[in-house]
């Protein structure tokens, strides 16, 4: 391999330029292809960050000697057979969230992954955040905890377009669409990450038509229960909200001021049990210095992964990710939402 990590980029849309701003900040990340389904797509994103070789065909960049890893930044429902094509090809895989349609196929993307000895990684930006890292540090200080407690929820414009009648590729069944695909799992992932599948699960998800007759939704809270604990989630693209994520535990809390991208974050010590008519708790800010962007984080680790030859995050792991998708599976069959892809 390269001094460089070659990346070949799937997809000429607004999270590949997204992410190339956190990924060019590590001196270690080369751009070399870039696949579009459009030549003139291809070539106007690829002359746009000075790359030679573009692609149509997702093959025939990863069968190119020159790239060593393959960013997938396109609909979630196409995320499987992308992965595993490049995957065959022998190419590591850097996978936007949500991993895929469904556990189903997160399951097939794993087997491919160990089949070819190659690494794959969900590109799940807070759980790498340097702020929501220094926090888990702090898990110890308030344990045993009690509650996990996290909302996302962003207006989204994508949102006024469905109103309209006009399906994009967000809240489209045919593209594994939806809000809690979307956003919801940004509260969803962390807490797995942390404590690990629930034992159970009650899902509250509104949902809207599309023109097709299938549902999708657009805002969703959801109820977990752990050994010991609960969790509740709130996310929504049809209203703002500015609750931060807690963590609750008998000896302190930690806050995190949003969870896709954590910029503050504290530690509040549980000082002296009270019956209402304590001092208020000292808050300790313990937030770290945030990289160049907020991408940056996911390219360090999979190109740290990449370096050592590791074939997994510890952090971002596989089976967090599919017991995410396994959630997910369960939220959408409580309240009626199946995809084109569920049907195999
Ligand atoms: N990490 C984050 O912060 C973040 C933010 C937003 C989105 N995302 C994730 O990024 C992915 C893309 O989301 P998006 O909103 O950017 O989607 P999008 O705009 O609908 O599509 C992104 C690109 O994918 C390609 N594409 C579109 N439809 C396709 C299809 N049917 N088959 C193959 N390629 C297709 C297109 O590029 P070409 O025309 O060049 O083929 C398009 O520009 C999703 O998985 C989403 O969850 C992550």
């Amino acid at each position: 391999m390269a001094n460089k990590i070659r990346f070949g980029f799937v997809g000429t849309g607004r999270i590949s330029d997204w992410v190339l701003k956190g990924a060019f900040l590590d001196p270690r990340f080369s751009l070399e292809a870039i696949c579009s389904r459009s030549k003139e797509r291809a070539e106007a994103f690829a002359a746009k960050y000075g790359v030679k070789k573009t692609f149509t065909d997702v093959e025939e960049m990863a069968s190119d000697p020159d790239v060593d890893a393959v960013y997938i930044g396109t609909p979630n429902a196409t995320h499987k057979d992308i992965a595993i094509k490049a995957m065959n090809k022998g190419k590591a895989v850097l996978c936007e969230k949500p991993m895929a349609s469904n556990a189903a196929e997160v399951r097939e993307m794993i087997a491919a992954a160990k089949a070819n000895d190659v690494l794959l990684m969900e590109a799940m930006i807070s759980t790498l955040n340097p702020n929501f890292k220094e926090a888990v540090r702090y898990m110890d200080e308030i344990s045993p905890v009690r509650h996990w407690s996290s909302s996302f929820c962003q207006y989204s414009a994508r949102y006024e377009k469905l109103l309209g009648g006009e399906v994009t590729s967000v809240f489209d069944p045919a593209m594994a669409g939806g809000a809690i695909m979307d956003i919801g799992i940004y509260t969803i992932y962390p807490m797995v990450r942390l404590f690990g599948k629930p034992d159970s699960l009650c899902a509250s998800l509104r949902t809207l038509p599309v023109p097709d007759g299938s549902l999708i939704d657009v805002s969703g809270s959801i109820q977990f229960s752990y050994p010991g604990m609960h969790a509740s989630v709130i996310y929504s693209k049809t209203d703002d909200s500015f609750l931060p994520t807690e963590i609750a535990g008998e000896k302190g809390n930690i806050l995190l001021d949003q969870i896709h991208i954590t910029r503050k974050a504290e530690y509040i010590p549980h000082s002296a049990p009270t019956s209402g008519r304590g001092l208020p708790p000292e808050r300790q800010d313990i937030t770290c210095s945030m990289d160049g962007d907020e991408y940056q984080c996911e390219f360090r680790e999979f190109i740290d992964l990449l370096t050592y030859s590791k074939k997994e995050s510890a952090v971002n792991s596989l089976q967090t990710s599919l017991t995410v998708m396994e959630i997910i599976d369960e939220a959408r069959r409580q309240n009626g939402i199946t995809f084109p892809s569920d049907k195999i």
